[in-house]
Formats: structure tokens, C-alpha cells, sequence
């Protein structure tokens, strides 16, 4: 009997399964250079049959279930499109576990029906309809696919209509399986100014598993973004690679497991610790979306591929504009009053940055925030600190040229603070057992609508009082505790809901906020690097990527990030974190999005005519580093310096950063030419250093011209050495 295809540009068309005549459907859900593809084998369960490069025939992709043979007992089931808990065919990690409202555990799914949509945002969207033949227990499995992109997000929704609440002890986002030969891991750990740390593991057998439980700050001990390279090592421009994340603000779990076949199954949603969902009859369960990319062309496509989709279909406001900024964070302290922070502003304007953003210590009196132990919570300006209040201080630093941003952390609370005072019942706390403080403070029980009209009101409140302020910080410092919420006590709902209900509360607010100021740029800041979900960034225009500020430590960590997460979400300071020089501290934030947090009258007069110098240059070439496309050129993990470099769509001009990563005495930073990308073969560039001190001398005058083909095939060398650590390289196509 011939298959039943459905193709994409099918629009809102249904197609129902032949499951009466035991037809198999095949579901190939593809981009321009990836394909997955579904296929209900003679019993209407749902298998991935490929995964890997597109094929031009399209009939082709039925024939890729020809050549699996799961068939030996135990196996048949692996390659299950959602894995399901509770029925004996099943041996692999469950996607979804249920206990159906009649106590009973097994589930099965079956394909009923799908569905492919062209969205007007462009994409293709696959719903594919599964139910358990005994129960009525509904899976929709989703899958949007960016064409152009190559990246596919996927997600489900969960139902049901039986007799009473249904438990959902797991509910997976996605459920993947790879026929490839071999897949080295990359993930990342981290702590408080280590974030983003890599680190490679070949999987081979059994299970791994990277997984936060921290509740709010998710992303401090492991973030949520992966990297596969599948058969055998990839390179920049070479190799397989998957590369994705689970967007999701809150606990999160991506398990890797191998088979015996040396395939790899992995599942990734909400992490189900402490999370079992009571969901009732007929109400959604939507999980959050798991986006990853295929690259056949190395790490730099597949990053490419999630810099493009992610600024223009996630990020907010990811093809605008964004400020550079002056922060007084390390430059006082909370050590500050209204005279010591209008004195700031003169070095903003005078650095030629945008914005003066005040940090954290501007608030509460009864329990003043002169130190992190006190004060959080109440939103009221200090008035010792600051008599005439915020306005005061953002028309002074208007006055001056420059706007104004502020810091807040609006879902935590200092135990010494009037909030808590007045409403204990308003803190995730356990009553019984002892208070634990994470940097001083508990979490609020954003599970609370009381709770989410005051988180809102924090920013509402300012945004009213002040409506020209042009920024805020976003900060979250500590994770949940001792999760126990007496708002769900209260209303007769589970705990168990409290990790995903806070999640949601913060989306909530959040929405709220875009609703009413829809562009106001957002830092997310998570106590250095603890949030950088591509769930939060839909309501923030930037990060912060970890309070380690020292840049040889930054060229490292937003290396690392750099796979993730294109440079206009990336905000990069000039501190005081280090001894190295100003120029190469000035030359690593450069590429990112330029902020400084140093006390500017501290200068010399030399070192601030060449800062302000750099910032002109910054912002002369910023929309390339915001917007172009980012190529990773020498990596210092391999080299004794970091190379990359960042081009415009027409190929006509590009920015090239080189830092020297390894003082030792037997490092060769410029033994060897540094090979570009992203260029023109047929241009002709002309190169010129920038960023240079008055009076200082280069090597690279812009007087010789060079082929893109030359460039990059045979090379360039900035000749990077310990008198030359940093070396900021304009490029542009010559006419
Ligand atoms: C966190 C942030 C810092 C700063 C302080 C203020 O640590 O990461 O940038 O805002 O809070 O308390």
C-alpha cells in the first residue's frame, strides 16, 4: 500500500491516519539543509526513523525506516517518537509518566492525526495528534521549523478529559533519536564567576544527564545549552554538529542516553524533581520549547544558525539599537550619595557612552541597603542617599547628555526589610525549619498573583515616576530554598507545583511589563551568569554573562558562550577586575556590548583619550559586532591567542579581534597567520588597525591590500606578541 505524506505548505490541512487500514504516515519535518523524519510503524506508534542531512527525493524519506532494525525484543521501542513510562514495550528514559486519575500508571500513545501550518513569521509548524487508545489521554507533538535557519523547535501539549486530575510525574518538552556513530558532548558547568565552563564527554553508554534544580537562578551550576558533535570531532568549518537549548527559566534536564546500537536518545523538558503537575480534566499543559540547530558544516554554522534565528524571531528588539553604558556597581559600592553619583555622570558623557546605569544600594530606609543584609524588598529611594530622588537624578544625568538606567531585583527579599515584615506569607520559605539565606535573601512566591501585581508594580512604579528612564538591570541573586509556598497551601494546590508556577508567575510579569513599555532595553542579570534562557531573553534585550569581569578570563567564557548567543546580547564591561592594560580590557569588551564600571576620574588623561577614542570607534563598527555575522577564527583553548571576527551581510566590511591568551615564555602568538571567513573571494580588503594609543605605531596601516581569497586561504597576522596583546582589526572591501 503507498504511504500517506504530508509535505510542508500544507496549510491548516489535516490529515487523518489510515490507522483502519494499518497504513504507515511518514512525517518528514525539514529546514533547507536538516531533516527529521516521523513514521508510524503497523501498530500507529510514532517512530523517528532519520535524522541528518536533507534528501532531495522526497519519497526517499519513507525508505529510511527500511534500513533500522530495532527488531531484537526489548529494542523495537527505542526510536519512539515520545517515550512513554508504563507499558512493557518500553525499556528507554521516558519523555512522559502519568498516573491516570484512576490510579492507574501505563500509558500508550498512539498517532491519530497531523497537521503542517505555514506561519506568517515564516516558519512550518508540524502538530502531530497522539492519544492512549484506553484513556482519553492527548499528546500533541510540535514541531516549528525555520527553514532558512536551520533550526527546529520542539514542545507539546498535554491533555486529557478523564474523571478527575490526571498526575504528570514527567512531561518532556522533546524526544530525539540519533543514528549516528559516535557523539562527544560538550556542556557546561559553572559557579559564581566561573561560569559557562566546558567540558567534553564522549557518550558511549548508558546515561548522562545535565540538570539545574536551582529554581530561579537555573543556569549558575549548568546551563541548559548543548553541543554534539556527532561522527567524530568537529571543528569550526568542519563536522556535524548539533547545537541547542532548553528555553526554559527554571529546572531543567537534558538526558543523553546510548544504546546498545550506538544510538543516541535523548529527552529534555522541565526537570520533573519535586514537579509532579496535577493536571485537570481538559486544561493544556504546554512544556517549553527545546530549540537546536544541525550544522553539516562545523560549531560556526550551527552558531550562526542560532544567532540569526535567535535575533530575529526570539530576542527582543534583536535587530535594534542597544546602549553603551557607564555603571557605578564597582566604582562605589553602596557606597554613594546624590552628589557622588551626579559627579559620575561628567565621565559617562565624557567616555561618549550613552547611559549612566545605577546599580544596586539606591533603596529602603527603615533597613537601609548600605550592604547586601538589609533592605531588599523595599522599593522606596533612600533618602539619606538620595533626598531628591530618582527623577532628580535622571534629569541631572540627562542634563549632562546621558540617560539614565537602574538596578533592581524585584522577586527577592532581605529577612530584614519591611516586605518581609509585612508579608511573611509573600516568601518561599518552609515555616517549620530554619531560614537558609543565599547572599542574604529568600526568593518571592511568584506562584501568588498578589506577588506578581508587586514585582510588576517595582517596575511599573518607576517606568511612571520616570518615564524617560532608558534601562533597567534585572538582577536575581538567590534560588529557591526550602520551596514550600503558602499562597498554594492556601488555594489547595499541590507543592509539587511550585518550581513550574514560578516560572510561569515570572512570565506573567514579564509580559505584563512588554504589554505596557514594550521596548525599554533589560539587562538580564542573574548574580554574574545564572539566566541567559532564550525563554527570558524573549522579554530582554541583553545579559549578564558572570561578574568575573577580568577579560582574559571573558575571552574564555565568551568563547563559550559565543555558541549560543549572538554579541548584542552579551554584556561586556570594562572593571577593575584585573591588572591587564586598558586597552585590552577596552579591546575585549569591544566585542561584545560595550558597557564600562571603572571610576573614570581615576584615568590619566592618556589612558581616557584612548578610551574615548575606542568608544568612538565602538560605535562607528557596532553594528557590525550587533549585528553581522560572527566567525571563530583561533580559539584559545588551541592557540596562545583568540581570534574572531564579525562581517556584515554584503561581505563588505568586518571587525577582527585578537587577544593574546598565554604569557608563557614558549608562546608563539604570531608564529602562524590567522585564516579569516566570512569574506568576499573576490573583494579586494584593505586592513587597519584601530584602537590604538596617540602616537602608538602598527604594523597594519591599511596601506596594503589583500583578496578575500588571500585572506582566507592564506591568512593574516596581526601580530599579536606581549607588547601587542590586543589587536582590533578593521576590515573593509576596497571599490
Ligand atoms: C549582582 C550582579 C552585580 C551587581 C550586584 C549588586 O552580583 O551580578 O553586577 O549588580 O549584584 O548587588
Amino acid at each position: 500500500m503507498r504511504p500517506v505524506y504530508s509535505f510542508t505548505i500544507v496549510l491548516l490541512a489535516t490529515l487523518l491516519a489510515s490507522s483502519a487500514f494499518g497504513q504507515k504516515v511518514t512525517i518528514p519535518i525539514t529546514t533547507a539543509n536538516m531533516a527529521t523524519v516521523l513514521q508510524t510503524d503497523h501498530n500507529q506508534r510514532l517512530k523517528i526513523i532519520y535524522t541528518g542531512k536533507t534528501l532531495s527525493r522526497l519519497s526517499e524519506y519513507e525508505q529510511s525506516g527500511e534500513v533500522i532494525n530495532l527488531r531484537s525484543e526489548g529494542a523495537s521501542s527505542n526510536n519512539n517518537a515520545y517515550a512513554v513510562a508504563g507499558i512493557d514495550n518500553n525499556f528507554v528514559e521516558p519523555a512522559i509518566a502519568v498516573v491516570h486519575a484512576d490510579g492507574n500508571n501505563s500509558l500508550d500513545l498512539r498517532y491519530e492525526a497531523h497537521e503542517v501550518i505555514d506561519t506568517p513569521d515564516g516558519a512550518t509548524v508540524t502538530k502531530v495528534a497522539l492519544k492512549d487508545p484506553v484513556y482519553p489521554f492527548f499528546v500533541d507533538l510540535y514541531y516549528k521549523a525555520w527553514r532558512e535557519k536551520d533550526v527546529v523547535e520542539q514542545w507539546c501539549v498535554i491533555r486529557h478529559d478523564e474523571e478527575g486530575e490526571v498526575v504528570l510525574h514527567k512531561y518532556a518538552s522533546a524526544n530525539l533519536y540519533l543514528y549516528n556513530k559516535e557523539y562527544l558532548l560538550t556542556s557546561y558547568n559553572g559557579a559564581w564567576a566561573r561560569e559557562m565552563q566546558p567540558a567534553e564527554t564522549p557518550l558511549r553508554q548508558g546515561m548522562h544527564t545535565i540538570e539545574s534544580r536551582l529554581g530561579t537562578r537555573e543556569h549558575l551550576l549548568a546551563s541548559p545549552n548543548f553541543m554534539l558533535a556527532l561522527d567524530g570531532q568537529a571543528t569550526e568549518t568542519t563536522g556535524t554538529v548539533m547545537m541547542g537549548q532548553l528555553a526554559w527559566n527554571g529546572n531543567f534536564a537534558l538526558q543523553f542516553e546510548t544504546d546498545v546500537y550506538k544510538n543516541l536518545h535523548i529527552v529534555a523538558g522541565i526537570n520533573p524533581y519535586q514537579s509532579a503537575y496535577h493536571l485537570k480534566p481538559n486544561v493544556s499543559f504546554e512544556t517549553p520549547r527545546f530549540v537546536y540547530t544541525l550544522s553539516f558544516e562545523g560549531k560556526g554554522k550551527a552558531s550562526r544558525n542560532l544567532h540569526a534565528w535567535l535575533r530575529d524571531h526570539t530576542l527582543l528588539d534583536g535587530h535594534g539599537e542597544r546602549l553603551t553604558l557607564l555603571n557605578n556597581w564597582e566604582a562605589t559600592y553602596f557606597d554613594f550619595n546624590q552628589d557622588r553619583l551626579v559627579s559620575l555622570f561628567e565621565g559617562a558623557k565624557e567616555l561618549g557612552v550613552d547611559l549612566f546605569l545605577l546599580d544596586d544600594g539606591w533603596f529602603a530606609n527603615k533597613y537601609p541597603r548600605n550592604r547586601d543584609n538589609a533592605g531588599l524588598g523595599d522599593w522606596e529611594v533612600n533618602r539619606a542617599k538620595l533626598p531628591d530622588g530618582v527623577p532628580f537624578l535622571v534629569h541631572e544625568a540627562e542634563k549632562q547628555g546621558v540617560k539614565f538606567g537602574i538596578w533592581i531585583e524585584p522577586e527577592m527579599v532581605n529577612p530584614k526589610s519591611e516586605l518581609y515584615e509585612k508579608h511573611p506569607d509573600w516568601v518561599i520559605k518552609q515555616e517549620q525549619r530554619p531560614e537558609i539565606y543565599f547572599r542574604n535573601q529568600l526568593v518571592l512566591d511568584l506562584t501568588n498573583p498578589e506577588v506578581q501585581d508587586f514585582v510588576f508594580g517595582v517596575v511599573d512604579d518607576l517606568l511612571t515616576e520616570n518615564p524617560t528612564l532608558a534601562f533597567m538591570k534585572w538582577d536575581c541573586n538567590a534560588p529557591i530554598f526550602n520551596g514550600h509556598s503558602s499562597y498554594l497551601e492556601r488555594e489547595n494546590i499541590p507543592q509539587s507545583h511550585l518550581y513550574v508556577e514560578y516560572s510561569r508567575g515570572l512570565q506573567n510579569v514579564l509580559k505584563r511589563i512588554r504589554e505596557k513599555y514594550p521596548m525599554v532595553p533589560m539587562m538580564l542579570c542573574s548574580g554574574g551568569g545564572g539566566r541567559s534562557d532564550y525563554n527570558l531573553l524573549r522579554y530582554f534585550t541583553e545579559f549578564w554573562l558572570s561578574d568575573n569581569t577580568d577579560p582574559l578570563e571573558r575571552i574564555f567564557m565568551q568563547w563559550d558562550y559565543s555558541y549560543y548567543y549572538p554579541a548584542i546580547t552579551m554584556c561586556s564591561h570594562v572593571t577593575n577586575w584585573s591588572n591587564r592594560p586598558l586597552k585590552y580590557r577596552v579591546d575585549v569588551a569591544s566585542m561584545g556590548k560595550m558597557g564600562f564600571d571603572i571610576r573614570t576620574n581615576e584615568l590619566s588623561e592618556r589612558d581616557m583619550t584612548f578610551a574615548k577614542q575606542a568608544v568612538q570607534n565602538y560605535h562607528d563598527y557596532k553594528g557590525i559586532v550587533w549585528h553581522g555575522e560572527m566567525y571563530r577564527l583561533a580559539s584559545p583553548y588551541e592557540h596562545d591567542i583568540a581570534s574572531l571576527i564579525y562581517v556584515n551581510e554584503a561581505k563588505t566590511e568586518g571587525v577582527m579581534f585578537n587577544y593574546l591568551t598565554n604569557w608563557r615564555y614558549l608562546a608563539e602568538p604570531s608564529l602562524r597567520p590567522v585564516k579569516l571567513q566570512g569574506l568576499d573571494s573576490d573583494k579586494l580588503y584593505r586592513l587597519t588597525e584601530i584602537n590604538l594609543y596617540e602616537g602608538a605605531n602598527t604594523p597594519i596601516t591599511g596601506q596594503k591590500i589583500y583578496s578575500g581569497e588571500f585572506l582566507m586561504n592564506v591568512g593574516f597576522n596581526p601580530l599579536v606578541s606581549s607588547s601587542r596583546s590586543s589587536v582590533v582589526v578593521k576590515v573593509e572591501a576596497v571599490k
